[in-house]
Formats: C-alpha cells, sequence, structure tokens
C-alpha cells in the first residue's frame, strides 16, 4: 500500500521504534494516532511532529494496552471519526529470566500487549480497511519470534504468535487491498533492554555488529508495506543469521543449549 495521506495509528509511539515510525511517517501519513502510556512524551512528540508538517492531524491516545477494556475502547475512538488504513502494532515488552522465577503479573503484562492487544485492535480496524478495500497492517514481531530462547521464554513465544499470526492474516485477506507484515528486528538500541532488566544490570548478550539502527528497522518496515512483503527482517547479518535458524532440525538447537548450559 502507498503511505501517501494515510491515516495511521501506531502502538508505543512514545519510545524506540514505535516513536520513530511517527518521525518517518510525518512527511507523508495525512493523520497520525499516537498511542502509549506516557502522555507527556506523546506531547513532545505531537509538537516536534508538527513543526515539521503543519498540515499533518495528529491525536493522543494515552491507553494501557495490558487492559483488554482500553484497547477496546481504543479501537472504537480511533476509527470514530476517521478511517484508519494503517495499524502499527508496535508496542512491547520483554522479561528477562527464568519462568520459575519471573513475577506472573509482569509475564500477563507481556501477553496482554504482545499477544491480546495485537490481536485485539487488528480485530477492531479490520473491517474498516476490508470495506474500504485499502489498509495495512505492520505487525512489530522480533526475530526472537523464530526460535524459543530460554531465559527469554516468553517473550520469544509471543513473537512466535505474533509472526505466526501476521502469515495466517496476510492469507485471509488476500485480494481484499490490504497488506501485512511481520517486521522481525534482531537487536536495536532502545528502551527495550533496560525495560527487560527491570532496572538489574544485564550484560547484553547481543555483539554490537548485530544490531541494526531504528532508523533503519522503520525503513524497512515501512518499505516491507509499500512492497508488500510478508516478512521483514532489518540487517544482512539477522537475514543470514535467521535464515540458518529457521532452517536448523529442532535436535541442532537443543543441543547447543545443551553445550552452552555446560559452558556456563
Ligand atoms: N529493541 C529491540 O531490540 C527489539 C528487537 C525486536 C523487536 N522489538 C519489538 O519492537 C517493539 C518496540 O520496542 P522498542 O524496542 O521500541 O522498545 P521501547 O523503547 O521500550 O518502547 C516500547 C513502547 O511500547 C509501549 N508500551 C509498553 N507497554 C505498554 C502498555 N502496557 N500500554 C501501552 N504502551 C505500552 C511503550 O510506551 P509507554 O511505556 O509510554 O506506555 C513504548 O512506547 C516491541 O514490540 C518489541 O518487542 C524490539
Amino acid at each position: 500500500m502507498k503511505l501517501d495521506n494515510c491515516s495511521a495509528v501506531i502502538t508505543g509511539a512514545s519510545a524506540g521504534i514505535g516513536r520513530e515510525f511517527a518521525r518517518q511517517l510525518a512527511l507523508h501519513a495525512q493523520r497520525m494516532v499516537l498511542v502509549a502510556r506516557r502522555g507527556d512524551r506523546l506531547e513532545e512528540l505531537r509538537l516536534e511532529l508538527q513543526a515539521r508538517n503543519p498540515a499533518l492531524r495528529i491525536e493522543i491516545e494515552v491507553a494501557d494496552l495490558s487492559v483488554l477494556e482500553q484497547v477496546m475502547e481504543l479501537g472504537r475512538d480511533v476509527s470514530k471519526d476517521k478511517p484508519v488504513d494503517f495499524l502499527i502494532n508496535n508496542a512491547g515488552l520483554g522479561d528477562y529470566g527464568a519462568v520459575s522465577t519471573a513475577d506472573p503479573k509482569r509475564l500477563n503484562e507481556m501477553i496482554q500487549v504482545n499477544v491480546l492487544a495485537v490481536t485485539a485492535l487488528t480485530r477492531a480496524l479490520l473491517p474498516q480497511m476490508i470495506a474500504q478495500n485499502r489498509g495495512a497492517i505492520l505487525n512489530v514481531s522480533s526475530s526472537a519470534g523464530f526460535l524459543p530462547i530460554p531465559g527469554f521464554a516468553v517473550y520469544a513465544a509471543t513473537k512466535a504468535y505474533v509472526t505466526s499470526f501476521s502469515e495466517a492474516l496476510r492469507a485471509e485477506v488476500r485480494g481484499s487491498g490490504i497488506s501485512v507484515c511481520a517486521l522481525c528486528p534482531g537487536p536495536v538500541h532502545t528502551e527495550f533492554m533496560a525495560v527487560a532488566a527491570q532496572g538489574q544490570s544485564r550484560s547484553e548478550n547481543a555483539p554490537e555488529f548485530v544490531h541494526v539502527p531504528v532508523e533503519k528497522v522503520v525503513r524497512a518496515g515501512l518499505n516491507g508495506i509499500e512492497l508488500d512483503k510478508a516478512l521483514v527482517i532489518p540487517g544482512t547479518f539477522m537475514k543470514i543469521g535467521m535464515a540458518l535458524a529457521r532452517l536448523s532440525p529442532t535436535v541442532l538447537m537443543r543441543l547447543g543449549w545443551r553445550f552452552s548450559q555446560r559452558r556456563g
């Protein structure tokens, strides 16, 4: 779908990848709805974007996407006056550590935001897109969704859901003028790591060379929509790495974990 003059909803626009989506879309969109819990951050972003494009209509929706009622209300509010034709399901969080010691509330929050909010918002906005014969849904998944990850088990499983959901949805809406794309970045420098570590110091496992700049991740995602791609993995190293990971037999993956446990 061509993004010029689109009417977009961006969840998780107060930081990181979502904020960059807003910045890059600001010159193309006609209307943008910015969603997150931190309204002050969204207001700051609104001022910045409005200065860059005075014609852009910017709306702010403060919502906690871990609360289903708020997600449902958001779905109703954003499409009341003007239909939405571009949904970026970007808000998400991780949580490092073993399942046995994780905070159950935190696991619940992660599943609510990463899985249930994505599903509910898609369900709320899709019928209008189908009726208009025009629309796009960009689901920000993760390369973590390609493989189970001990120590990041629930997060990786939520992202496996997002990738699978996106692929099936794409097939369901084929022929109705709607693009569905799963964006699967590897590590990106944002607030994500600090949130996932919850203030505890945790040395980042991923070496610097696998990180992809946030600007490049977002550009790849928007290109993915414009070119109607099913799946986008930004960065050459991650692309090759994930292709190999997806082809590897499960038995090899299990051996790898056993080996790394012995060394650790
Ligand atoms: N950074 C990475 O390495 C990486 C890699 C692959 C995929 N991803 C995915 O990229 C997406 C964006 O992450 P990021 O790296 O930009 O992280 P980030 O800098 O921590 O931003 C996360 C965004 O999600 C919002 N959010 C979190 N919980 C929310 C809630 N309950 N209700 C509403 N909004 C909520 C936050 O807003 P508020 O706190 O203001 O509510 C914030 O705007 C996530 O889906 C993440 O899984 C990230």
